[in-house]
């Protein structure tokens, strides 16, 4: 064998490896990296003897100590649906004024109910409940069909207008086609809109607003009530809104008004009963209620 070359300035022995007149010297691996590689190659072997490690075909092999992270997930997971069905059993059994006295299952209802509520009402009613013209804001204190937590409930379980035999409203039914059905003249439909807004300050025709008084009285009072303050709040279940308020339903122009007098309108909201579990329904109701306006 040939002698191996010796680098003359450090006296090591060179692999015989040169690049460019540089060449390699053949110095021992630490000391230190030397023990750390074997530490790590005795620690591989205890492993694969331990846990699972080498694929064979369609299994592996699984160790001594039964080791697993699949058992170790579907252990948690089924922990984890334990403690829900906790909450749910105790949310379906209680009544939604009594869940929003339990601070835990308050919390739980509420972390629910704003998911269910992105799920399936924010597309009509806007995330965080903010409303569009014509899908009323939730997130106020003006109720149509009611503001405390059961007349919420009652309202996501049969709808309103809905095809649900318990539903709030008739189906067709709501506001009256005032101008379409001939009930009333243009003219009359102009001076009942003057005086909705001379309720609200904003009239521009004081003559026609006066006008307009005898042809609310005797065409929208029985629905609006006497003070235009809305049908909740005369105490009838008719869905009408209180036309003296800031947050309109369909708008506060005159424009629109004299377009809701004289066509009517009929909102449908649908009834979520058959879709939605008895849970979910509470958390929704539960989750509405807090949106800020609940009575
Ligand atoms: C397809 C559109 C639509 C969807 C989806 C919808 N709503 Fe409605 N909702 C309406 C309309 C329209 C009304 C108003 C009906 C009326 O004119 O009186 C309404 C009214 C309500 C009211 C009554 C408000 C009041 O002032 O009394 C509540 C409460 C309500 N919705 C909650 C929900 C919840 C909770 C969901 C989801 C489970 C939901 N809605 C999904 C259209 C919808
Ligand atoms: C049969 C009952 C009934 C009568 C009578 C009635 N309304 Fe209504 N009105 C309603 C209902 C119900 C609604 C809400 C419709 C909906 O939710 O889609 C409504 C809505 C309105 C709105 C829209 C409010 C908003 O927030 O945008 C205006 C304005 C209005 N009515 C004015 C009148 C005037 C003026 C008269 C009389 C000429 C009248 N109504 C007569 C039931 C009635």
């Amino acid at each position: 064998m040939a002698q191996k070359e010796k680098d003359a300035l450090s006296g090591v022995e060179t692999t015989g490896h040169e690049w460019d007149g540089l060449r390699e010297l053949n110095n021992p691996l630490p000391k230190w990296w030397l023990y750390i590689f074997y530490v790590c190659i005795a620690w591989a072997l205890v492993y694969y003897v331990l846990y699972p490690a080498w694929p064979l075909g369609k299994t592996y092999t699984k160790g001594l100590l039964g080791y697993s992270q699949r058992e170790e997930i579907v252990a948690k997971l089924a922990e984890g649906k334990k403690a829900q069905e906790k909450y749910l059993t105790a949310i379906a059994a209680k009544s939604v004024d009594d869940i929003q006295k339990d601070k835990d299952l308050l919390a739980f209802a509420m972390a629910g109910g704003r998911s269910y509520f992105n799920e399936n009402c924010a597309a009509c009613h806007g995330a965080g409940g903010q409303g569009a013209k014509g899908f009323p804001t939730l997130a106020d204190d003006v109720w149509l069909w009611g503001g405390t937590t059961a007349d919420i409930y009652k309202t996501i379980q049969h709808g309103i207008r809905s095809d649900d035999a318990d539903t709030r409203g008739t189906p067709g039914s709501g506001m009256t086609a005032f101008g379409r059905d001939g009930i009333l003249k243009p003219e009359q439909i102009n001076q009942v809109a003057e005086y909705v807004l001379s309720l609200n300050k904003r009239s521009t025709d004081a003559a026609a607003a006066e006008k307009g008084k005898a042809v609310f009285d005797e065409n929208c009072a029985a629905c609006h009530g006497d003070k235009a303050q809305g049908s909740l709040a005369a105490g009838m279940d008719v869905g009408a809104p209180p036309l003296v308020q800031a947050n309109w339903l369909y708008g506060a122009d005159k424009a629109t008004i004299v377009q809701t007098v004289t066509n009517g309108r009929a909102g449908v909201m649908p009834a979520w009963s058959k879709r939605l579990d008895d849970a979910t329904i509470k958390s929704l109701a539960v989750y509405v209620h807090n949106l800020g306006g609940g009575k």
